[in-house]
């Protein structure tokens, strides 16, 4: 039986301009190109696992807009239960203005509707967390809300998977219910620093922390890297969301936790080849064929 995955998180649609060099304050620069692709942490994430094969549903919210009809119908379009996803009237679908330069990105983020997943919202849907097997969460909607999706999940079972972006500081019970935490390096940072010693260990054993290119460090016994994999990158937005996806689907298929991150790995390289940060997540048969090739070419 197929292993269901509960994405809680946010949904939006990316507005996309190519520049040369990134303006600085009062300057103005001229766009390459512009585009619209869907995107979200949650939705991103959500649809990562969702091409590798698992059995997923989402739980967030988009506005009455055409953005929104969109981003529902490209949800969808990945066969994912959205009969959580809740359409608010009188607000609209999150954003995020990127703006793309060489490889790197910079991102505004507007909420709107992600703001409206409230704990009252949550608790409609108490019963599909408590059925899962796997929760992902991220932080860009209520930290309220995620901190009640963490414990509801915690209590029935589920393993709970937070990726602490955007950062904020997170609150002693969220971290005691997390399973992982997948912090980039700049996350990692600014979470330790809100840390005391004593349990600056305790939590960074549940850490996974992303390295971009160069994979990511897991902390049993002191520090261990899980090398990534090399890629022409296109587009490096979604990637971290594509591990978080990826890592969330080879847990639930019972990967051990370095084998799960190695997938991961190559499927957050996959990603960043192609442009958008849903554009290039791969499915499965992909994911095992960069790990085979890259095996053969190191032996
Ligand atoms: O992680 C990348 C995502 O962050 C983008 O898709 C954008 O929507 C922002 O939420
Ligand atoms: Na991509």
């Amino acid at each position: 039986k197929k292993k269901k995955i509960t994405v809680i998180g946010s949904i939006n649609m990316d507005l996309v301009t190519k520049v040369s060099r990134i303006p600085m304050v009062g300057e103005t620069v001229m766009g390459e190109s512009f585009y619209t692709t869907p995107g979200g942490k949650g939705a991103n994430q959500a649809v990562a696992a969702a091409r590798l094969g698992a059995d997923v549903s989402m739980i967030g919210g988009v506005g009455d807009d055409v953005f929104g009809r969109e981003l529902i119908a490209n949800l969808k379009s990945h066969s994912i239960d959205v009969t959580k996803v809740g359409i608010f009237p009188g607000i609209s679908t999150g954003i995020a203005s990127i703006t793309l330069s060489g490889g790197d990105n910079s991102i505004i983020v507007t909420p709107g509707a992600n703001h409206l997943v409230t704990t009252d919202y949550l608790l409609k849907h108490k019963e599909a967390i408590a059925a899962s097997d796997c929760v992902i969460l991220q932080l860009e909607i209520p930290m309220e809300t995620v901190m009640m999706a963490a414990s509801i999940a915690k209590n029935h079972g589920a393993r709970v998977i937070l990726n602490p972006a955007p950062f904020h500081q997170l609150p002693e019970q969220l971290l005691n219910d997390v399973d992982y935490l997948t912090p980039n390096e700049h996350e990692q940072k600014q979470l330790l620093l809100s840390l005391t010693e004593r349990r600056k260990e305790d939590i960074a054993k549940k850490c996974i922390v992303t390295k971009g290119s160069r994979g990511v460090a897991i902390y049993k016994d002191g520090e261990e890297e899980i090398p990534g994999y090399r890629v022409e990158a296109a587009d490096t937005t979604g990637a971290g969301d594509t591990f978080n996806g990826a890592l969330a689907f080879a847990l639930s298929e019972g990967f051990g936790l370095k084998e799960a991150c190695r997938f991961a790995n190559a499927a957050a390289a996959l990603s960043v080849t192609k442009l958008g940060a849903q554009g290039g997540m791969p499915t499965r048969g992909e994911v095992e064929d960069l790990m085979e090739s890259s095996a053969k070419n190191k032996s």
